[in-house]
């Protein structure tokens, strides 16, 4: 087990990467503790759940909205939670980042701790302290930071997952590698067959790799002022192919990091050797599926970024695998590059 801690200016949060999940109870207070987990999990796992009270959300994205905090943050109120209460979550990126929130607003602060239930959320979303819910379409726009007290990812729990979700989270474990672990990439071009057999101890290593590195990015930028960018690689055109093509969140981000590639590549930044690598390692896992958007869309969508400032975005490029580096550029640029990779296709 790999025990991982992130240092944010006000609190400490430890990522426990290979533990088993059973094991939260004793990481539990002994009284005033509420799960909130999803229908799906529950069904999965909940006769091992801790013996606490049990809140079920409807599994995905249409929990992430203000009116489920408001009915969650009623139920804990009939239930007696004051202060002194605890929220564990147990559940993906939803359950966790629903939980998160929830645990930041009721009662001006609870205290909280996630098992950490699918790939992405392992890699990605329970790391790092951002909850949040959605507004209407547009994603996370209310939130907050809030770091777990602990964080558990217990690989074996990602043998029930289905194969669309574990490859979306393979995309961001991808995406950490490509901008800060190359070890990650070795590992993933070595050991296809192990990693589509979700090799518990084979993923337990990359999900440790990958949360070391989004940990040391965290500690310097918790609240995304510069450095944490980086994350942001492959989701400026990935966000406006997820919305366009309704592709699931990790094959959308694996093609803008296809176009944020080449994107590199037009601009002389990386060789040719760089980009090819990193597009046969997409198409290797195949999470690049065709997609027909037009530039137009791009247009629309890059207008309205909320990451744009006036007429220029910080845009992620590579300058090598595990190099990223953030430009200010004009929109246009942006736009263009879309518009002239098209013309050649
Ligand atoms: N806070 C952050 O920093 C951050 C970062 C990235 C993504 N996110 C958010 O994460 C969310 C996506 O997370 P997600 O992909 O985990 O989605 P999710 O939580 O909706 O889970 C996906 C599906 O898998 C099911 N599931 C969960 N664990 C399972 C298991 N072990 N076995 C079988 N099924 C299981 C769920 O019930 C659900 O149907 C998005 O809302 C995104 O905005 C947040």
């Amino acid at each position: 087990m790999e025990r991982i801690i992130i240092k944010a200016p006000d609190s400490v949060s430890a990522i426990m990467v290979g533990a088993r999940w059973e094991a939260v109870t004793k990481l539990l207070p002994e009284k005033g503790v509420v799960i909130i987990t999803d229908k799906n999990v529950f069904k999965l796992y909940g006769k091992n759940f801790p013996k606490f009270p049990v809140i079920r959300i409807v599994p995905g994205e249409e929990s992430k909205k203000l009116k489920v905090i408001e009915s969650l943050a009623g139920k804990l109120l009939k239930m007696g939670i004051d202060r002194s209460g605890f929220i564990l979550a147990i559940g993906g990126g939803v359950v966790c980042d629903v939980s998160g929130f929830l645990a930041s607003v009721y009662m001006r602060g609870l205290r909280c701790g996630y098992v950490s239930t699918t790939l992405l959320s392992q890699v990605d979303a329970s790391t790092g302290g951002k909850t949040g819910v959605n507004l209407g379409m547009i994603k996370n726009v209310i939130g907050n930071f809030r770091q777990p007290e602990f964080v558990i990812c217990d690989t074996a729990m990602l043998r029930t997952l289905s194969d669309d979700e574990y490859m979306s989270g393979l995309a961001e474990l991808i995406k950490t590698g490509i901008i800060g672990d190359p070890s990650i990439i070795e590992m993933l071009e070595e050991n296809y067959a192990r990693v589509i057999l979700r090799d518990r101890g084979l993923l337990s290593e990359l999900v440790a790799r990958s949360v070391k590195f989004k940990a040391s990015v965290v500690a310097k930028d918790e609240k995304e002022s510069g450095l944490r960018r980086i994350l942001n690689f492959g989701h400026t055109f990935g966000h406006a192919i997820e919305l366009q093509e309704s592709f699931k969140h990790g094959f959308a981000v694996a093609s803008g990091m296809e176009l944020a590639t080449l994107f590199s590549y037009n601009k002389g930044l990386i060789d040719k050797k760089v980009c090819d690598r990193v597009i046969s390692l997409l198409k290797k896992y195949g999470l690049l599926s065709s997609y027909n958007m037009p530039s137009g869309i791009i247009e629309e969508f890059i207008l309205h970024d909320k990451k744009k400032t006036g007429e220029y975005i910080h845009f992620v490029f590579i300058e090598g695998i595990g190099i990223p580096c953030v430009k200010k550029i004009q929109l246009t640029e942006v736009i263009d590059f879309y518009k002239k990779l098209k013309k050649g296709k």
